[in-house]
């Protein structure tokens, strides 16, 4: 049996986690919005016409930074068409999905939707045929007290106190081609900066996140991200990385290394931003928004993206399997261990379209990717650890070598949460845990996700294939900590220390 050695030393300290890095995305593409969160035919709608039973579900993973309105779709959105009375909101193609936006849901059913989840909004504005005008006037109508244009209308609509939106998205994957309103780097970059100078002038409280690389294999990857940061100089508190990944070849040990290839992109992205910094002789660091991540695979292709003009359609509703949760966790425990650069992270997305949770018609499904997330979130208050790890690996196709185990650790106040994932098919691990400075007095929770195959999943008819168990196989002695890690699994162990 596989015997690694992590050594975490109370003293190895990465940065404190920012909540924020356990972030969702709610976009109107498919049946995200409408039949995913907000239904009000439905009979397990709220008075403002949620889905009580969805957001029950959605409420443990406890979300913080909520993006919206997309994705692809904020580049032809414009907010105005989303607010007033329903009755009066008009019904729009939209182009980025090929669909029909009834705009039934709109800022004000955002917010409110955030209030009812203690989410942190997180708003996209439209730079792909917006204008920064129209990104402004939305900033406006948010965060601005009564008494102006936009904070009157949304007086209006019923609401007299601010929105107080902090987070701002400026464009989405302004870099992809298939973006409505792709200009290159320059272009993006004089929009932008424009953009956000009169959104900061209107509420100098905001943050701002400019569209970085899309994609690390883009063509224009670094450039395009070195080119917006030294126009927008400080302005930038925010650059944005998407990552989705799959194992469309069918080779599990190389799609669970991937991480290495995550942790590599993060370590790019950062290079680009000290260099921007470094240039432009300024105090002013930008960190890292990786506002899109997931796995998507399996429905990534124009088809599964069309809605051939009609109203939610089933689009990119991908089916999760137990890698796939194995590879979600290590994207947690990449950020973590980028906690001093990767400051806001996105799941994409929360509902039906590639999510965690699936529905169809009353029944809901929660898939394997929803497990490692929830039990990874409700470990997330700390300083991150820099992990010392000793143990056999392999060499994988195309990442290059990787532990059989991966980590990630927090300190907490009194508490110590590790997390590891065992990327053997076959084989059990044990996996030494040797702290350092810390003493492990007891075992506060622990729990376990795993299952018979890479391919298991949850179904509708077999709902429970896969999640999360309480995990006993930990032994406490002599100061260290020892676990009996089952194949394909993922452990998240939380331990009580001395003060
Ligand atoms: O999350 C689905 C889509 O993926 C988003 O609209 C876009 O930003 C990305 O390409």
């Amino acid at each position: 049996m596989d015997q690694t050695k992590i050594i975490l030393h109370r003293d190895y300290q990465i940065g404190p986690v920012d909540p924020r890095i356990f972030g969702g995305f709610l976009e109107h593409i498919g049946r995200a919005v409408y039949e995913g969160v907000f239904e009000p035919q439905s009979r397990h709608a709220d008075e403002f016409g949620f889905r009580k039973d969805v957001l029950g579900n959605l409420k443990p993973l406890l979300f913080t930074a909520m993006r919206y309105p997309g994705g692809n779709f904020a580049s032809g959105y414009h907010w105005l068409d989303g607010v007033g009375p329903r009755s009066s909101r008009p019904v729009v193609k939209e182009l980025a999905s090929l669909s029909i936006e009834p705009n039934q849901f709109g800022t004000d059913e955002f917010i409110r939707l955030t209030r009812i989840m203690g989410w942190i909004p997180m708003i996209t504005v439209n730079l792909g045929t917006g204008t920064p005008e129209e990104a402004c006037n939305w900033v406006e109508y948010c965060n601005s007290p009564v008494g102006t244009k936009y904070s009157n209308l949304r007086v209006e609509n019923g609401a007299i106190d601010p929105f107080g939106v902090k987070l701002w998205c400026l464009g989405n994957e302004m870099d992809g081609p298939w973006q409505l309103g792709h200009v290159p780097a320059d272009q993006y970059a004089i929009r932008a900066q424009q953009a956000g100078k009169m959104m900061k002038d209107t509420d100098p409280s905001i943050e701002l996140v400019f569209c970085g690389s899309c994609e690390h294999t883009i063509p224009t990857y670094m450039e395009w991200d070195r080119i917006v940061l030294e126009h927008v100089g400080d302005y930038a508190d925010y650059i944005s990385l998407h990552r989705y990944v799959g194992n469309g070849k069918g080779d599990t040990a190389d799609y669970l290394a991937v991480t290495n290839s995550i942790d590599q992109q993060i370590e790019e992205m950062d290079t680009v931003c000290r260099y921007a910094q470094a240039r432009a002789r300024s105090k002013k660091r930008p960190y890292l928004c990786f506002d899109e991540w997931n796995v998507w695979y399996r429905t990534q292709n124009s088809e599964s993206v069309n809605g051939h003009g009609k109203f939610a359609q089933h689009l990119v509703e991908e089916e999760y399997n137990l890698e796939d949760a194995l590879v979600v966790a290590g994207f947690l425990n990449s950020f973590i261990r980028h906690a001093n650069v990767v400051k806001i992270a996105n799941l994409a997305q929360i509902v039906n379209v590639i999510a965690p949770i699936l529905i169809h018609g009353d029944g809901i499904l929660l898939q394997s990717i929803y497990y490692p997330f929830l039990i990874y979130s409700q470990r997330r208050e700390g300083l991150a650890l820099r992990p010392v790890i000793q143990g056999p690996g392999y060499e994988s196709s195309n990442y290059g070598f990787v532990h059989m185990i991966d980590t990630s650790a927090i300190l907490g106040n009194g508490v110590l949460h590790t997390f590891l994932i065992n990327r053997s098919e076959e084989e059990s691990a044990n996996v030494e845990i040797i702290p350092g400075g810390i003493q492990l007095k007891s075992i506060h929770s622990a729990e376990l996700v795993t299952g018979t195959s890479s391919k298991a999943k949850n179904t509708f008819e077999k709902p429970n294939t896969i999640k999360n168990h309480p995990f006993k196989n930990i032994i406490l002695k002599d100061g260290h900590a020892t676990v009996h890690l089952p194949p394909l699994s993922i452990a998240a162990i939380s331990f009580s220390i001395a003060d």
